[in-house]
């Protein structure tokens, strides 16, 4: 597909969408006057200043925006978002804005104190290096998988996610760090260091034994025994309870798994990913645009806030997952998805200048904190998502 036939079919998306605006179950905040598509919020990403303190996260309702410093476990996703809109625009000044940006996730390659490792270097300097071959670049992606390696336990077989909760957890590992992986699987294709992915592998497989119920939904944290290895106990963080399925949690698990096929082959992976999704793609309470409530339980479904981030993550995976399989239904599920994300629905309608391209994403419930807005995270991986459509 040439770029102006992508861009074509895009403004066709969102025109189709914006038609279709009947439902009164989407979080509909469209401004009717103007309708603004996501690749009119690009510039707002470029022209944010680069501060090294200062990358956005994400924007309270009034649009103020909350600005983290690097060692936060997003930093690495507003480069990320930049290296998406350069590969579809192929406009140079996104790439030079989002070098910018990633030189200053650099001094995270020896924080030894998250497991967050994979988001930010590899959303950053894993993008850069895939489309330059900077071997500087390529050098701090192996520095940062030897600094995650250190969290790695060879009794639990897997590395660690937290160090707080001490007083609750021995040896806390959360669904989110499948995602973490990748950059340990191309630590070794670019160090011809196999430690790194006997350690992703491990950590693929006691997760798989772990964090899956039978009905193939994920619990958040599992907590393990640091002497023995065994499981402590199976809770959640940030989904509503223990036994309930945090939408965010299960698109981890189903990006993780797709992701962990990628570079394995292990069969069990990518039918744990198969399985994973269909609990998702399935499931009473998703909302027919494919967009989940927060939480798959949550107690006042329909009148619980979205969470764009998951679906654009999901959308995301399900383009990969399609790849392995071939199983046009992950095709046509991320479609829809990425047809309803691209709708006045979800881009950010909002005339005022914020660094972000689509609303309607929860951060984190039980906290009240980035509730039903815009996250740099749900912008990253819509971006990918586009890109990963593009190049099919
Ligand atoms: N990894 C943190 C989150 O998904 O909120």
């Amino acid at each position: 597909m040439t770029k102006n036939t992508f861009y074509t079919v895009c403004c066709l998306l969102v025109l189709t969408a914006a038609c279709k605006k009947t439902s009164k179950e989407v979080p509909n905040k469209a401004n009717d006057e103007k309708t603004v598509t996501y690749s009119d919020r690009f510039s707002e990403l470029l022209n944010y200043p680069v501060d090294a303190v200062a990358f956005p996260r994400s924007a309270d309702s009034t649009g103020q925006i909350k600005k983290v410093p690097s060692k936060d476990w997003t930093s690495g996703f507003f480069p990320g978002s930049l290296y998406m809109i350069y590969k579809l625009t192929g406009e140079k000044k996104y790439l030079d804005r989002a070098k910018e940006w990633t030189a200053l996730v650099e001094d995270q390659k020896f924080n030894d104190r998250t497991h967050d490792m994979g988001f930010k270097i590899f959303c950053s300097f894993g993008n850069g290096y895939r489309l330059e071959k900077d071997s500087i670049y390529k050098n701090i992606i192996i520095q940062s998988a030897k600094t995650l390696a250190t969290r790695y336990s060879d009794t639990v077989g897997a590395t660690r996610s937290w160090d707080f909760g001490r007083d609750r957890w021995q040896f806390p590992v959360i669904v989110d760090n499948m995602m973490n992986l990748e950059l340990l699987f191309e630590a070794t294709n670019y160090s011809g260091d196999s430690t790194y992915y006997k350690m992703a592998n491990q950590h693929a497989k006691t997760t798989l034994k772990n964090h899956f119920r039978p009905n193939h939904s994920i619990y958040h944290v599992v907590d393990y025994d640091t002497i023995s290895g065994d499981v402590r106990m199976k809770v959640t963080h940030q989904g509503f309870n223990d036994e309930s399925t945090w939408a965010r949690g299960q698109g981890w698990g189903i990006y993780g798994y797709t992701m962990a096929y990628r570079y394995t082959k292990d069969s069990t992976f990518l039918e744990q990913a198969k399985n994973t999704a269909d609990f998702y793609l399935n499931h009473p309470n998703l909302p027919k645009d494919g967009i989940p409530y927060w939480d798959f339980d949550a107690p006042k479904i329909p009148n619980e806030p979205r969470d764009a981030s998951a679906g654009a993550l999901v959308a995301s995976a399900l383009i990969e997952l399609y790849q392995y399989t071939k199983d046009q239904k992950y095709l046509d599920f991320s479609d829809k998805m990425m047809k309803s994300l691209s709708s006045p629905d979800y881009v950010l309608q909002k005339t005022s200048s914020i660094p972000f391209i689509l609303d309607h994403a929860t951060g984190n419930w039980p906290k009240n904190d980035e509730i039903d807005g815009p996250l740099n995270y749900a912008d990253y991986y819509f971006l990918e998502a586009l890109v990963r459509r593009k190049n099919l």
